[in-house]
């Protein structure tokens, strides 16, 4: 019973034809003695009639057709009753009436139904354990088809382009100034590691050095970071590096890409070019470097209005450097108590000295503890720059440029979150809302090591008319790196890099103040490779599996990977990470001994 066609594929012409499906029983329905059987494969449902007056040796087996079980049948494909016409199927217009029937295999009761909406309802740890069944629900078996769809679509417009793929190491060694890494230990080289690679950053370069020009790989890359709904330990990006370019280059080759990805998948034309945002610009109004503009709740820059202000709070602040900035959140004035300290220990956390706000009855009347300390000029300003009405509510936030913005930044979105869930804003899930946040710092001061270290990362090259700057005053350097972001989402980030072995060396030792033994040892053969003609060059990484999450409207990565971990790194199916035995440890010269288990 070799099959003919596939479930989703039967049509009106088909009538007459004998044919031969393979599938699984998506259901089974008794009329009186004649079983409907709704027969799925990974292409659809075709439905199927076991009758006993059609059916051959329709004997014992058919009173175990259990939901799930894997069989074959062949039939004569017939036109439905006019009133039984399934007009949700694609295959609703035909039948198959079962003439020899065969079990392939019988399957126990799963342990959740196979289906889109009662599956979700699902704990997700449930799924995640028997995930080779969630993945048979239509939903998820699309979301893997735009995977394929999505890397098939991006190899092609990279070898239009010139691309070569190229794997890279994923074995390397241990670069600890990125994210948190995988190690993994050396059983010939005792005591020596490997680090799972992050990303193919160093080797990319190393491929421009040795002139291959224009390079590409859907590259596996390792992170040990906390599980979010955005973020995998290990995960994939389009990675891609070229010679002999500059940003405007990029900006095209990247903007292509997505308008041939949108077309691909949703058959929807993205307008091109992105849009381009200074870092400044997202910082000063929306207080993030991955803006979500999809709705307003734009900042205001109070500074004019409180530097003479007698609130101390805030002209104190001023008088310091920093800044004022509100934000109006329109219609949210009946906000909860327990939301309100929500947010406050929020921004605390953030740390914040507190969080200021005026509420606006429906009247108009103002309800503020801060009310007090406002001239009246003061109220007429705020009311008229802010378009207060009756039912907002204000909130403002005082403190250092970068943190005042952040800090507000998380209200903001945490305020669209609950007028989400009031049902006052609604976000049209068909908007694509792209543009590239570009002109970063080259460098940010680290607090916690009281040294300067790389926004993004230390191969960016500074922007040519700032490199003047790196020695007095670094911050001041902006960097030749782009983001692009999607609907609040970074979807991927690069730079223009250094090139000239001086500028690399200067930077890792006089601006990041690293220690020339550590430069040598974790980036020597760099700065060496780049004195035999490192070609000028830039390149960029994508996440494929945020790419893929947005263009199927999924909620978390998770669900656009086959086997995701859950946010503590392990895969409920296959039960990793596990332990490992005595012996395996002694081979890799290692002890073990757990210190902390929490
Ligand atoms: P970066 O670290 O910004 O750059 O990563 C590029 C893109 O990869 C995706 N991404 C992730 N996706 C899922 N889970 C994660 N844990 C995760 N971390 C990152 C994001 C991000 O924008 N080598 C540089 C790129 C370059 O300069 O060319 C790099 O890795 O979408
Ligand atoms: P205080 O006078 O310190 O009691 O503060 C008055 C109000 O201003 C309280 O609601 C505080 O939460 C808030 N507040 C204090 N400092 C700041 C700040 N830096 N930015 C915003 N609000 C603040």
């Amino acid at each position: 019973m070799k099959r003919t066609h596939h479930c989703g594929e039967l049509r009106t012409e088909d009538i007459g034809a004998t044919v031969v499906l393979n599938g699984w029983i998506d259901s089974v329905r008794d009329h009186g003695g004649v079983l409907f059987v709704d027969l799925r494969d990974r292409e659809g449902i075709t439905q199927v009639v076991f009758n006993p007056n059609t059916t051959d040796a329709l004997s014992e087996v058919l009173h175990h057709l259990k939901p799930e079980s894997v069989i074959a049948i062949s039939g004569e494909v017939t036109a439905r009753e006019n009133d039984a016409v399934n007009s949700g199927l694609p295959t609703g217009e035909v039948e198959v009436h079962a003439q020899q029937f065969e079990m392939l295999n019988v399957s126990d009761t799963p342990p959740f139904p196979i289906d889109d909406e009662k599956g979700d309802r699902v704990n997700e740890d449930l799924r995640l354990t028997y995930r080779y069944l969630d993945l048979r629900r239509p939903k998820n078996l699309k979301t893997l088809k735009n995977r394929h769809k999505v890397s098939k679509t991006t190899r092609d417009y990279l070898d239009e382009q010139g691309f070569l793929e190229i794997e890279t190491p994923m074995l390397f060694k241990s670069t600890p100034e990125g994210a948190r890494e995988y190690l993994v230990p050396s059983r010939v080289n005792p005591g020596e590691f490997y680090a799972l690679a992050q990303s193919p950053q160093q080797y990319k370069q190393m491929l421009m050095v040795a002139g291959i020009e224009r390079y590409f790989q859907l590259a596996r890359c390792f992170r040990d970071e906390d599980g979010r709904a955005d973020r995998q330990p290990e995960f994939t990006q389009v990675d891609l590096e070229m010679s002999f370019i500059d940003r405007e280059d990029m900006y095209a080759l990247i903007e292509g890409l997505m308008e041939r990805l949108w077309k691909e998948i949703l058959d929807v034309a993205i307008e091109t070019p992105f849009e381009r945002m200074p870092y400044e610009d997202a910082m000063n109004n929306f207080g993030s470097d991955r803006p979500d503009r999809r709705f307003g709740l734009k900042f205001h820059d109070l500074n004019d209005l409180f530097a003479e202000s007698d609130f101390k709070v805030f002209n104190s602040v001023i008088k310091s450097g920093g800044t004022v900035k509100a934000i109006n959140a329109k219609g949210l004035a009946d906000i909860t108590e327990g939301e309100l300290k929500y947010l406050t220990d929020m921004a605390v956390s953030m740390g914040a000295k507190g969080l200021a706000f005026i509420r606006a009855r429906d009247g108009g009347e103002w309800k503020s503890p801060i009310l007090k300390f406002f001239s009246d000029e003061e109220k007429a300003a705020l009311k008229g720059r802010l378009e207060i009405g009756g039912g907002d509510i204000v909130f403002f936030m005082a403190a250092e440029w970068e943190r005042s913005c952040s800090i507000l930044g998380k209200v903001r979105l945490e305020c669209a979150e609950l007028l989400k869930k009031r049902g006052r804003l609604e976000i049209d899930p068909n908007q694509w809302d792209f543009f590239w946040v570009i002109e970063f710092p080259l460098m940010v001061y680290d607090d916690e090591e009281g040294r300067y270290v790389s926004a993004h990362h230390p191969f960016t090259s500074p922007v040519v008319e700032d490199i003047q700057f790196l020695d007095e005053d670094p911050k001041k350097v902006r960097g030749q790196h782009y983001d692009l972001v999607l609907n609040g989402m970074e979807l991927g980030g690069g730079s223009i890099r250094i090139h000239q072995p001086e500028l690399q060396q200067k930077v890792f030792e006089e601006v990041l103040q690293l220690p020339k033994e550590i430069i040598q040892d974790r980036f020597g053969y760099m700065v060496n490779a780049f004195r035999y003609g490192a070609p000028p060059h830039g390149g960029i990484a994508l996440g494929l599996d945020r790419i893929v999450g947005l263009l199927s409207g999924a909620h978390s990565i998770r669900d656009v990977i086959a086997f995701p971990k859950t946010q503590k790194g392990q895969d409920l199916m296959s039960q990793s990470p596990g332990p490992v035995t005595e012996r395996q440890l002694r081979d890799l010269h290692i002890e073990s001994i757990v210190v902390d288990k929490k």
